[in-house]
């Protein structure tokens, strides 16, 4: 569904990707692992265009994407949750699902169930700025905002980095049923092993903006990935 070849990016005169190749199959949790600073982020905000390619290539669903515009990815079904959760503070709840809902193309405005039934601690604070919620509950807008776009990938970067306990919980589930009960597509950057463990049907590891490692989900057991990432 989704496969990148040779990818190469950076910032300024920095380079950080040195040909990165991923692949991600139709209804599969693919988890992209790695220390700080590693290039994580940078694979993804490539990914989305956010960033430039330098050279490689990136298809999705059939396509070359390689040169699109990060609206012209999302319209063909990339969602994409950053890092760090943020949303637009001074709208409420429902005026954030609301205007991302519009942008990513025409539907209608409304927000729809299926969302907020995900997210059952959204729905009595529908009304309030987002600005009001608390760290763990702006993630929750957050993927709740991704996922009103109707993706069919969902790209997520680190998304329970410095939550609280009880949401990091939450999350997870959520994260879970979209990919077992759904079967979307996923691609997370995880820093918890044991989640990733537990749902990943392939995972890479990247040291210094190169892949050192690729596997199966069940191979996260192995010793010698803990040493990879330091744990
Ligand atoms: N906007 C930027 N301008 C210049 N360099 C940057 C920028 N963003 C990141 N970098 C550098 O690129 C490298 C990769 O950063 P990146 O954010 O992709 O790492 P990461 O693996 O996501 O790390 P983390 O686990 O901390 O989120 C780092 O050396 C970082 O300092
Ligand atoms: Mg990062």
């Amino acid at each position: 569904m989704l496969e990148v070849a040779g990818l190469e990016a950076g910032y300024g005169r920095a380079r950080v990707l040195f040909g990165v190749d991923l692949t991600v199959a139709a209804g599969s949790l693919v988890c992209v692992m790695g220390r700080n600073g590693v290039g994580k982020t940078t694979l993804l905000e490539t990914i989305m265009g956010v960033l430039p390619v330098r050279a490689g290539r990136i298809r999705f669903r059939g396509r070359d994407i390689t040169r699109l515009p990060t609206h012209e990815r999302v319209r063909l079904g990339l969602g994409y949750v950053p890092q760090g959760h943020e949303s637009f503070d001074r709208l409420s709840v429902r005026e954030n699902l609301r205007v991302t809902r519009e942008a990513s193309g025409g539907r209608d405005a409304g927000v729809p169930d299926e969302v907020l039934d995900l997210f059952p601690r959204l729905r009595p604070l529908l009304n309030r700025p987002a600005g009001f919620l608390s760290g763990g509950q702006q993630q929750q807008l957050a993927i709740a905002r991704t996922l009103v776009t109707e993706p069919a990938m969902l790209i997520l970067d680190e998304p329970t980095e410095g939550i609280q306990p009880s949401i990091v919980t939450e999350i997870e589930d959520v994260i879970e049923r979209l990919h077992r009960e759904r079967g979307l597509a996923v691609l997370l950057v995880e820093q918890y092993l044991d989640f990733a463990e537990r749902l990943a049907d392939r995972f890479t590891v990247l040291d210094a903006g190169v892949v050192v490692r690729e596997g199966a989900g069940r191979e996260l057991a192995e010793p010698e990935i803990r040493r990879l990432l330091a744990v």
